[in-house]
């Protein structure tokens, strides 16, 4: 696509990926992505916020065609699919210099042999002026690299901010406006990307507040031109409070399992829990993660494979322990035949999360009485336990 203006001297550039479907080679983008980049052309000089995917940077450097010199690159976050096309820009651009936090340069420098020489750091609070325009740097950690950083423009009253607040989304229109469907992308972002570094985020947000913006330019997705929304939605995402909501991964192998999780399932919603239940064979881990970003409580069940938990099972409770998900409360239940230390296999893969363990147990064979007591009990403490939410 070509260049759209945001504001005198400030455009969006980047290019629209409609054909990816995995970034990290793990996370699902059904909805492809973008990679944005901001040029901002000032009276006397001019910066490249972020660059784009390497495979991408062809489009970028067509976009740039006769903008004329770049004088700087500023590198908010240091992963490639922003900072990628950077060395091109300083092949193409022998005088600019790329501009990055403090702990970016080392970064920068081992990922894509940027030399050193060409990088200038910035310190938090610091400003650059473009002439009638200025550029002010806000140190952001952990979004989510140590390094990240977010830039104010307060002339034209935008804030770019990379990955913070971003959505993998690829579509025509520059901004958000009031569409549901981004905002569901941006919290399947969060849920995969962000929530893991949840209490940095509250410090971030209070870290923004009394700065005036009208957009917020993140480096994935659209702009937002409504911002109250994506702030007031990473507020809510980020708190401490959680949602009556249990969520349960499982996997059943011959039945008993998925007998369990009905029967939880039936039980728990008649006492009026909204519960979320995930066939890990088949499930979609970006709405799994979506889930985990408001549920109080998550019932993982697991049929005894070999004498393990099933691999699927495994390779979730890793997941869930990555993205550190505000969970209160958990649970696991499944059946086994000859044998099994699946309980303690999941407890410690789950080793990050702070939840009191309501019930840990596999029951031999077919569910029967004593099975169903015990999911009865289980289904009494989320029901006392979510009362108090
Ligand atoms: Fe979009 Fe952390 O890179």
């Amino acid at each position: 696509m070509k260049p759209k203006k945001i504001a005198e001297g400030v455009q969006w550039m980047g290019a629209v990926d409609w054909d990816r479907r995995l970034f990290d080679a793990l996370i699902p983008l059904p909805d492809g992505t973008s990679y944005n980049s901001y040029l901002v052309q000032g009276s006397e000089k001019t910066a490249l916020i972020d660059t784009v995917d390497p495979d991408k940077s062809d489009v970028l450097l067509n976009q740039l065609e006769g903008v004329g010199e770049i004088d700087f690159i500023v590198s908010q976050h240091s992963e490639q699919d922003h900072s990628g096309s950077i060395p091109l820009l300083l092949e193409k651009h022998d005088q600019a210099v790329v501009i990055c936090s403090s702990k970016a340069e080392d970064l920068l420098v081992n990922h894509l042999s940027i030399p050193a020489e060409r990088i200038k750091i910035v310190e938090d609070g610091e400003e650059l002026s473009l002439g009638d325009k200025t550029l002010r740097f806000l140190y952001t950690p952990w979004v989510h690299w140590p390094e990240t950083m977010v830039t104010f423009l307060p002339e034209d009253r935008v804030l770019f901010t990379c990955d913070f607040f971003g959505s993998h989304i690829a579509m025509t229109d520059l901004y958000a406006g009031e569409d549901a469907y981004v905002m569901e992308a941006a919290k399947r972002y969060y849920a995969e990307i962000m929530m893991p570094f949840r209490k940095i985020i509250q410090k971030n947000l209070k870290k923004l507040d009394g700065l005036e913006f009208d957009f917020i330019a993140p480096s994935h997705g659209p702009v937002y031109d409504h911002p109250e929304n994506i702030l007031s939605a990473y507020e809510d995402w980020a708190s401490d409070q959680v949602s009556n909501l249990v969520v349960i991964p499982y996997i059943s192998m011959h039945g008993s399992t998925g007998n369990m999780v009905d029967y939880l399932v039936t039980e728990l919603v008649d006492r009026g829990i909204t519960v979320q239940k995930f066939e890990l064979t088949t499930t979609d881990i970006g709405k799994l993660a979506m889930a985990l970003v408001d549920a109080a409580t998550i019932v993982i069940g697991t049929p005894a494979f070999l004498v393990g938990a099933h691999p699927h099972v495994i390779s979730a409770a890793a997941l869930v322990n990555a993205l550190r998900p505000k969970l209160k409360y958990a649970a696991i239940i499944g059946s086994y035949g000859w044998g099994n230390r699946a309980v303690d296999q999941i407890s410690d893969l789950m080793s990050n999360l702070r939840v009191e363990m309501l019930a840990a147990e596999l029951f031999k064979g077919l569910p029967d009485e004593e099975t169903y007591a015990a999911l009865d009990g289980l289904v009494e403490s989320i029901e006392g336990k979510h009362a108090a939410i």
